[in-house]
């Protein structure tokens, strides 16, 4: 995401703060474009080259869109890590793609002197009138969660040496699942609205969803919040990576708690998210039917957390 944009040119149908950028070359198909990158979130090479990928392809997903092509992006430390940690994490990231039907083209490496990075640049197609953006919240619309939460404070437990193998496991399987059959599912139950929840968190990408739809603003309900196991326990114990601390000091001003909330489950809803899923919002006629479509679909965290409100609008109530 950048802030500095040249947006003169009518074929472009995205803002700034869209997940990707949409092109529309014709009036029944546009072009998707994104990047992503980031340092490792787990030791195995192999799995983080998977989740990298899972993560670069989720913003094409979140736009509603099909992936088709996808270019490597690496910063390498030769002198650091072997080779043969390079080659495990590409090997990741290439299975991932062949699971989700993309092309691997090419792509572009530089020595970094400290800190490996590694993403993909990825282009899918749509069709302009199928396309997913962030506003369009009408009132009454349920609103779905496709993962669990609490990336962010389960990894930084890890790096802490907490973890224990079983939720090491849970977190990173999710992490590495694609948005692809949820975005699918998405624009054939007529989702209205979509993003994906990833380093700004839940409420993050929940407010750039209503301030994209001026009036609208969203009930959330604590109690039906996917999270993944023992996050409650490690938020309790003041584990909040410092990404998670920055969203609720950018965000807390828009989200209004009601009194039995706890404190640690504050924290979930601004907790910083690693390839975390769809954040959808569809007509209440048919949220059932997508839900049922979205277990089936292998999303078994998937759920209704909340729905969109008019009043009060233009911020987030946690009941
Ligand atoms: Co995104
Ligand atoms: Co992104
Ligand atoms: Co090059």
């Amino acid at each position: 995401m950048s802030v500095i944009s040249t947006a003169i040119d009518p074929n472009l149908l995205t803002g700034i703060y869209d997940d990707a950028a949409v092109y529309r070359l014709k009036d029944d198909i546009a072009i998707i474009v994104t990047i992503d990158y980031f340092t490792p979130i787990v030791k195995e090479a192999y799995m983080y080259g998977q989740i990298a990928a899972a993560n670069a392809l989720s913003d094409v997903y979140a736009m509603g869109g099909r992936p088709v092509l996808a270019l490597n992006v690496v910063c390498f430390p030769i002198s650091v890590l072997g080779l043969t940690f390079l080659e495990e994490v590409l090997r990741g990231g290439a299975d991932k793609l062949v699971e989700a039907g993309v092309t691997l083209a090419g792509g572009h490496s530089v020595i970094d002197p400290q800190e490996i990075k590694y993403g993909l640049s990825v282009v899918g197609v749509v069709n302009p009138n199928d396309m997913l953006t962030k506003g369009n919240l009408k009132k009454g619309d349920k609103i779905i969660l496709t993962k669990a939460l609490g990336t962010g404070i389960v990894n930084n437990a890890l790096k802490g040496g907490l973890l224990d193998e079983e939720t090491e496991k849970e977190v990173t399987e999710s992490m590495a699942l694609l948005n692809m059959k949820a975005s699918r599912a998405a624009v054939e139950h007529g989702v209205r609205a979509c993003t994906d929840v990833t380093g700004f968190g839940l409420a993050g990408h929940l407010m750039e969803m209503i301030e994209a739809s001026p009036g609208m603003g969203a009930r959330i309900y604590s109690d039906a919040l996917p999270l993944f196991s023992r996050v409650e326990e490690f938020s309790k114990m003041g584990l909040i990576p410092p990404g998670t601390r920055r969203n609720r000091k950018f965000r807390g001003e828009n989200v209004v708690f009601k009194d039995h909330v706890p404190d640690w489950k504050k924290w979930v809803l601004f907790d910083a998210q690693t390839s975390g899923g769809l954040l959808l919002s569809v007509g209440p006629e048919g949220s059932d039917d997508l839900l049922k479509r979205l277990l089936k679909d292998g999303h078994a965290r998937a759920s209704v957390i909340g729905e969109v409100i008019e009043d009060p609008n233009g911020h987030i109530e946690v009941v």
